[in-house]
């Protein structure tokens, strides 16, 4: 079991500031992700595409031997974990649950919350936190611009700084303790959020999910002879250069049709 695969997947190139994280607590584990670019952006398609997006993605991390998978994603977590959790035997994590449990242990009360439309729309943060949190006040603002700008790999540009000050706009006359980037392609702004939000912890879902796993398994000591793979479901996209951007240096990329 422990030399299985780690799956993960995402819409694009987001998923992989998770990825980043995982992979720098565990060098030695082999992990398989998919980019769902054929679907991109997740943000704004309806709860059943989502579940059907996401189940393709799942069944072909489980066609690849994965001993558990990551939803390296905030929308495809806040539309479909549920379902996939019930559907699927491969133990499923989410961006959300471990993210829940940090806020609640640094017991923070005002936290807000940037996301793609979808996952605004299924109000999954405020309903989680709300759930495990007495008194606590979340602000939800929707971003819908950013993950496509992140995907052009537009995340230090004068357009960049533009549409992240108007979005974080509203939460100006509010004292946040914290700020859940809840779509993963976010931490690629985060350089830019903390200049406007300097007082107030930028939480990294990627790096939260990363502590909690450290926390909670054992490392694999032997160095893994497997490399990682990279599978996106439609080349016509950025995915290679904004994935070197990301992770600093050229990964191989397979094209896939999960249907
Ligand atoms: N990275 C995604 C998320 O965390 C999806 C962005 C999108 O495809 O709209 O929500």
């Amino acid at each position: 079991m422990g030399n299985r695969p780690i799956g993960m997947f995402d819409s694009g190139v987001g998923g992989l500031t998770v990825y980043k994280e995982v992979k720098k607590t565990f060098p030695n584990e082999q992990i398989i992700y998919i980019g769902d670019t054929k679907r991109f952006p997740y943000g704004s398609k309806t709860k059943e595409n989502i579940i059907k997006a996401s189940k393709r993605c799942v069944e072909f991390l489980i066609s690849k031997n994965v001993k558990e998978i990551i939803i390296a994603c905030g929308t495809a977590t806040s539309r479909a974990i549920d379902t996939l959790k019930v559907t699927y035997d491969t133990p499923i994590t989410g961006i959300i649950e471990p993210t829940v449990e940090y806020i609640k242990r640094m017991n923070y009360k005002n936290v807000g919350v940037i996301a793609t439309r979808g996952t605004i729309e299924s109000n999954s943060w405020k309903i989680n936190l709300d759930s495990k949190i007495s008194n606590i006040n979340v602000y939800n603002q929707e971003c819908p611009l950013l993950a496509p700008m992140a995907e052009e790999g537009w995340i230090k540009n004068e357009v960049a700084k533009l549409t992240i000050k108007e979005y974080l706009k509203n939460f100006e006359n509010i004292k946040l303790d914290a700020l859940i980037l809840g779509c993963t392609h976010y931490p690629l702004f985060e350089d830019i959020i903390k200049e406007y939000l300097p007082n107030v912890e930028i939480i990294n879902t990627g790096k939260v999910i990363a502590k909690q796993m450290e926390q909670s398994r054992e490392k694999i000591k032997e160095n893994i002879t497997k490399d990682d793979k990279f599978f996106i479901t439609d080349t016509q996209c950025n995915f290679e250069a904004v994935a070197k951007k990301i992770l600093g240096k050229d990964i191989k990329i397979e094209g896939i049709d999960v249907g």
